[in-house]
C-alpha cells in the first residue's frame, strides 16, 4: 500500500517540482511555474529500488542501497512538507479538523526505517510534538503546537546539516483587500519556512514586513457589527508581527507564531471569509494507509 502511494507521489511532478533541490518551492496555490522539473526525476532509477524502501531496508544491512535510502527519505520529507503545509493553511482558514488530520499524519506515519540511525531521536521528538496537537483545544494552542513541531523539523535539519532550501517568491503587491491578505499569507509562509529550516533571519525578516505595513481593514470592506472586532484583530496581527520581529530563540518564535496564525483564523471565522481550501494531491489525501 505504501508502495502505491509512493508511486503515485512520484507520479505527481508538481510535488517534486515544488520541492526541487534547486530551492524554488513555488507556493502552495501558485500553479507551479514548471521552472524546475527534471532535476529530481532521479528516482526514475531501477524499479526494484522504488519497491524496496520500507520493508527491505529496515532489517537488512545498514549500508543497503544508498539510492533506495535516499529515495525513501526524500519521499518521507515530501510527505512532511505537504502535511505541515496543509496544517498551516488549514489553521489559517480556521479549519481545525483539516489541521488535525495533517498533524495526525505527522504523528502517526512511522517510517523510522527511512531515517539514519543517528537522526532517529529527532524523528521521535517531531512526532511526539505533532501528537500533542490532538489535545489542543483552542486555535491558539493548536498554532503553538504546530509551530513547536516545526522547530523539531529544524532540530533535525540542523543536526543533519541537510534539509529544505526555500526560495523567496516576490511579495504580492496591490492595495485591494485580496492583495493585503496575500501579503499576510506571504509573511505567514515565510515565517513557517524559517521555523522549518531553522533560519532565524528568514523568520525575523518576514515578521518585519508585516510589522512595517500599516494595518488597514478598510480595504476588506467589512460591514456591520463585526467591523470593530475585525479591526482589532487586524491590529493584533500587526502587533504580533512586531513582537515576532524581536522573538529570540525557537521557543519564543514558535509561541508568537502560534498566536499569529490563530489570529488570522479568528478573523476568518468571525467574518465567514478568508482563503479557500486547497486540496492535497490524491496520493497523500489518504495518508492513513500505511
Ligand atoms: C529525523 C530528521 C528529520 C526530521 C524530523 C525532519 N527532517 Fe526534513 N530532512 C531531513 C534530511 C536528512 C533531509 C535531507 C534529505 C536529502 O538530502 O536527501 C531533509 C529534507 C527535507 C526537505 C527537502 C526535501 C527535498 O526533496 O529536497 C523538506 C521539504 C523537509 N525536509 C521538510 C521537513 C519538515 C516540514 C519536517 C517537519 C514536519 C521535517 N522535514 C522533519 C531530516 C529530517
Ligand atoms: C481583519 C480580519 C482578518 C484578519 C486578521 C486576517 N484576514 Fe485574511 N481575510 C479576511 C477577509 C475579509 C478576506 C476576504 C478578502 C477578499 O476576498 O477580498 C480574507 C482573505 C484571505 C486570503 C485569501 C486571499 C485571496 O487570494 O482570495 C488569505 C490567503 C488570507 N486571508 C490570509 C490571512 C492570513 C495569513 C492572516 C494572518 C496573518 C489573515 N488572513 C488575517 C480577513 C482577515
Amino acid at each position: 500500500m505504501k508502495r502505491v502511494s509512493l508511486t503515485l507521489l512520484l507520479a505527481v511532478p508538481s510535488v517534486l517540482t515544488a520541492l526541487g533541490c534547486n530551492g524554488s518551492p513555488n507556493k502552495d496555490q501558485a500553479p507551479a511555474p514548471s521552472a524546475a522539473q527534471p532535476a529530481v526525476a532521479a528516482p526514475a532509477a531501477p524499479p526494484p529500488a522504488a519497491a524496496a524502501p520500507t520493508p527491505a531496508v529496515a532489517p537488512a544491512a545498514p549500508e543497503a542501497s544508498p539510492e533506495a535510502s535516499k529515495l525513501a527519505l526524500d519521499t518521507l520529507m515530501r510527505g512532511h512538507f505537504r502535511q505541515a503545509t496543509e496544517a498551516r493553511e488549514a489553521l489559517i482558514r480556521g479549519d481545525m479538523a483539516a489541521a488535525r488530520s495533517a498533524m495526525q499524519w505527522l504523528a502517526e506515519h512511522d517510517e523510522t526505517s527511512a531515517i539514519p540511525k543517528e537522526l532517529q531521536p529527532f524523528y521521535g521528538a517531531m512526532r511526539a510534538s505533532a501528537k500533542r496537537f490532538a489535545q489542543a483545544g483552542t486555535l491558539r494552542e493548536a498554532g503553538v503546537v504546530l509551530a513547536s513541531t516545526l522547530t523539531k523539523c529544524a532540530d533535525c535539519h540542523r543536526t543533519a546539516q541537510r534539509g529544505p532550501k526555500f526560495g523567496t517568491p516576490p511579495l504580492p503587491q496591490g492595495e485591494d483587500g485580496k492583495s493585503h491578505m496575500r501579503r499576510h499569507l506571504w509573511v505567514a509562509q515565510r515565517m513557517w519556512e524559517g521555523l522549518v529550516d531553522g533560519s532565524e533571519t528568514t523568520f525575523l525578516e518576514a515578521a518585519r514586513v508585516l510589522a512595517a505595513e500599516p494595518w488597514n481593514t478598510e480595504v476588506l470592506a467589512i460591514k456591520g457589527a463585526n467591523e470593530a472586532v475585525a479591526q482589532s484583530l487586524d491590529k493584533h496581527v500587526h502587533e504580533l508581527s512586531a513582537e515576532a520581529a524581536h522573538a529570540t530563540g525557537p521557543e519564543q518564535r514558535a509561541d508568537v507564531y502560534g498566536h499569529f496564525v490563530a489570529t488570522c483564523a479568528t478573523c476568518h471565522r468571525l467574518l465567514g471569509r478568508g482563503p479557500a481550501a486547497v486540496p492535497l494531491p490524491a496520493a497523500e489525501a489518504q495518508p492513513a494507509t500505511k
